[in-house]
């Protein structure tokens, strides 16, 4: 029988995979979204739009009235736990559908940044809620690199806090597969994994790949880490958002990141995609590259 599964985060990176792929395989989904306007895409793949705040608990419960799943997302911000703590309540009022939880690399009491903690808050509180849940803690986003593609074209450069660090960074696609695979097909309740790409690599490492496939010179540049708070300031996420930055980029940089699993391959039988792979079919289109012929 077809699933009816409320997604929330809807026009996120993740969410905006997820939902086309679960109505091509099926299943109904309802998309809570915080802008009907940015909601298009979804909206012609199939979705049901929703329009709500994660604060408005009588839209999150009706939301998720009568469905068998929930995809639960909210971004990282000082709201994060109460916003997720309505979700879960949402679930556990519409007769507890199974709840997967998007959560973050490293989430922990101890975690070197604020979201980090608030993640772990919230993974326990699902844990602790009585629902069946899966939870994934993916790590860096490959797709988070589209930010460095403006420096990239104009100087060459990309500028980042990360040190020498490496990362087992994802590329989101392969999370949106790990979430459809885990929501249509189950199997993995009461875990929690960890989903990375395959190989653990530097920036400099990167800056070589999309150097070599934009052909230019491409130099990764390190900054400090009040560099990467001033730059998250000027782009508007606020002192919260900046400090949480910096602090990943020290955690990252001190080596936190430098590893792989196996999660993506055991929940969807596929090996993760690799940094060139993201290149090739998603990054490079930020670049607008030429024709090869
Ligand atoms: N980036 C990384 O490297 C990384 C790594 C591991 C884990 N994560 C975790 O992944 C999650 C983010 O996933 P994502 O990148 O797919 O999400 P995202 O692109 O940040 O999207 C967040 C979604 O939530 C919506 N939203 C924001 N505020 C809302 C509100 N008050 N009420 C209702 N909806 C609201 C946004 O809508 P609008 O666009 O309309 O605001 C958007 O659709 C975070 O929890 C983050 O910690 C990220």
């Amino acid at each position: 029988m077809s699933k009816t599964i409320l997604v929330t985060g809807a026009t996120g990176n993740i969410a905006g995979l997820v939902i086309p792929e679960l109505i091509k395989q099926g299943a109904t989904v309802k998309a809570f979204v915080h802008d009907a306007s940015k909601a298009e895409k979804i909206k012609e793949a199939g979705a049901e739009i929703i329009e709500g705040e994660y604060s408005d608990q009588d839209a999150l419960n009706s939301a998720a009235e009568g469905v068998d799943a929930v995809l639960s997302i909210t971004p990282p911000n000082p709201d994060a736990v109460s916003q997720a703590a309505n979700i879960i309540e949402a679930a556990k009022k519409s007769g507890s559908p199974f709840f997967l939880r998007c959560s973050a690399i490293g989430a922990a009491a101890d975690a070197p940044t604020e979201n980090g903690k608030f993640h772990f808050e919230t993974d326990e509180a699902v844990i602790a809620s009585g629902l069946t849940y899966t939870i994934l803690r993916p790590h860096f986003f490959m797709q988070n690199t589209f930010m460095s593609v403006d420096s990239i074209m104009s100087e060459g450069n990309m500028y980042l806090g990360m040190g020498e660090g490496k990362l087992g960074m994802i590329d989101v696609r392969d999370i949106a597969d790990c979430c459809v695979k885990i929501l249509l097909e189950g199997g993995h309740d009461s875990k929690i994994y960890t989903p990375t790409g395959p190989d653990s690599i530097s920036f400099s490492e990167i800056a070589k790949i999309i150097g070599e496939g934009i052909k230019k010179e491409v130099t990764y540049v390190p900054v400090t880490y009040e560099d990467v708070r001033k730059a998250i300031l000027d782009m508007g996420w606020g002192e919260w958002g900046a400090k949480v930055m910096a602090d990943y980029s020290k955690a990252y940089s001190e080596g936190w990141g430098d590893f792989t699993t196996d999660d993506v391959e055991t929940i969807t039988g596929n090996k993760s995609r690799s940094y060139k792979q993201f290149f090739d079919e998603v990054l490079t289109w930020g670049f607008n590259k030429p024709s090869e012929s």
